[in-house]
């Protein structure tokens, strides 16, 4: 890997986005905190650093700062909002608070020659969310952009290759936005691109060779994306050292065990365990209705389970040494020392017994879901397991409100193949997070030809989100929500009316339990 962007994250969600965009133009960037030390920049030698937005104001105490040393090593920058505003005030310019902000979709005017917004038009569209504005850029810089309330709203230093805007060039509704990113990137800091699909598959490759060595490799299938595009790595690296485990709970969504097991066994030739352990999560689920004991129960089974396999394998003596978990860069950012990753799912090994701890392999801890898909497209999986929505660990049993049945287990299975399917068919799946099927614990009366029926609602539940923290009920056209419904009615027994979720989170969450 050659070349770094650091981005300094000076809160909000604002430094997670701007360090997707810089990859997106082929360059490899990482979160850094606005703690960073100069010592720690000149030691880790990034390429560029770019500056993120955050809530505060530089006038508020305390307000997040820089190093102000780091402006001495020599790296390019950009500043975005307000990074932008701080590096006017740390470097001698001046930041006013003006009292009339800018927030949503502003005009930007282009004053005379530029390097950063060369091939700009003079007026532009472009997304502002600030108070303050900068009113005096600091000496050896050149205005070349201003809005009604920002009279600084680009501002260049050449020499120094400092640059700085006010708006936000990472969110979409800035018409140039990637391209002003690009032209910092690779033309003003000269970097190349680098970070594609192809470097990131040999990386991974290399890296996870050089950890395992010829020890074996265990790795638990869940069905997701994560999970499949990291065993899809070591596949390729050490494939014949791995060994897959795939649970099969029996709350699982349709065909989803015979694709892994067709992808992993045909396809790609690994050994597979495939657990058929249906039986014993529905007796262990057995008049159980609370939520949490629920997850618990799940949780404890599928540990057990998967230590079964793994005892049998050897694990802890001659057997595999080494656990692949799909963690991604969110979850590492989140957890906050960067080292110790945040693992969400149940497939956690922290519940696994002394004797049996694993050395991770975690080739996907560096990378965003998005580019998690691509290298699982890049690696061959089939596009239904590499786009597919996310799936809790506990499966259908959150969603199965009541006691979780073989019988309405199975329901709910095809109810949610119903609603998947028709979702797929309008075009809508991938523009969803999720989209699914909820079997409540009521029933109620209906007519069917010529008989009464006393049986099951499906509630139809579909949510745009970018990351789950919040979400929107979707707005899916009436003429989908009928044609679900119909088909829920004719093919799912025991289902004999139909509802939709107009829940966003908050106040709701996305499941249902
Ligand atoms: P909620 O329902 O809390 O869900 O809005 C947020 C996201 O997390 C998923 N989810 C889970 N994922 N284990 C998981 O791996 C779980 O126990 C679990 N519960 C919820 C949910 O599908 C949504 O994407």
């Amino acid at each position: 890997m050659t070349s770094t962007v650091f981005v300094v994250d000076f809160g909000a969600q604002y430094a997670q986005l701007i360090a997707r965009r810089v990859r997106e133009a082929h360059v490899y960037s990482e979160i850094v905190p606005n703690t960073i030390t100069a010592e720690e920049v000149a030691r880790r030698a990034p390429s560029a650093l770019i500056l993120s937005g955050g809530p505060k104001s530089v006038y508020e105490t305390p307000a997040p700062s820089l190093d102000p040393a780091i402006y001495d090593l020599g790296i390019p920058i950009l500043g975005i909002c307000y990074g932008a505003q701080l590096m006017a005030q740390q470097l001698g310019g001046e930041v006013a608070r003006t009292g009339a902000g800018e927030y949503g979709r502003t005009e930007l005017t282009r004053i005379g020659a530029s390097r950063l917004v060369d091939e700009w038009p003079t007026s532009n569209n472009v997304w502002m969310s600030h108070g303050d504005a900068i009113a005096q850029a600091p000496s050896g810089f050149v205005v070349t952009g201003r809005s009604p309330e920002a009279p600084v709203a680009v501002m260049e230093d050449a020499t120094r290759r400092f640059y700085a805007v006010q708006f936000h060039p990472e969110v979409a509704h800035t018409e140039r936005g990637q391209d002003l990113l690009r032209t910092f990137l690779h033309e003003l800091a000269e970097l190349p691109t680098t970070w594609t699909n192809t470097s990131i598959i040999e990386d991974q490759v290399d890296a996870i060779r050089a950890q395992v060595g010829d020890e074996r490799v265990l790795c638990a299938l869940s069905g997701g994306v994560d999970s499949a595009v990291a065993a899809a790595l070591v596949t390729k690296a050490v494939g014949k050292q791995l060994t897959c485990v795939f649970v099969d709970t029996g709350l699982m969504r349709m065909n989803e065990g015979e694709q892994i097991e067709t992808t992993f066994t045909r396809q790609f030739g690994v050994e597979l365990i495939h657990v058929k352990a249906q039986d014993r999560f529905f007796d262990a689920l057995s008049g159980v209705t609370d939520p949490e004991r629920k997850r618990k129960i799940i949780g404890e089974l599928f540990i057990r389970e998967f230590e079964a396999v793994a005892r049998e394998l050897g694990a802890g003596g001659d057997g595999p040494r080494f656990l692949v978990q799909g963690t991604l860069y969110p979850d590492v950012i989140e957890s906050g020392s960067g080292h110790a990753a945040n693992i969400k799912s149940h497939h956690n090994v922290g519940g696994l017994p002394e004797d049996l701890s694993f050395d991770l392999v975690e080739p996907l801890r560096n990378l965003f879901k998005d580019e998690v898909r691509h290298v699982g497209e890049e690696l061959g999986l089939p596009p239904e397991i590499v786009w597919r929505q996310p799936f809790p660990g506990p499966g259908l049993a959150v969603r199965i409100v009541g006691e979780v049945t073989r019988e309405r287990a199975e329901i709910l299975r095809n109810a949610d193949h119903v609603v998947v399917d028709e979702i797929k068919k309008a075009g809508l799946y991938r523009e969803l997070w999720q989209s699914f099927a909820v079997l409540p614990a009521v029933r109620t009366v209906g007519v069917m030809g010529d008989g009464r029926t006393y049986a099951y609602p499906i509630v139809i539940r579909a949510v745009t989100s970018d990351d789950a923290m919040t979400a929107d009920w979707a707005r899916l056209p009436y003429d989908v929500i009928e044609s679900i419904a119909n088909r829920l009615i004719r093919e799912v027994d025991g289902v004999n009316r139909v509802a939709l979720d107009v829940t966003s989170k908050p106040p709701g969450t996305i499941e249902w339990e």
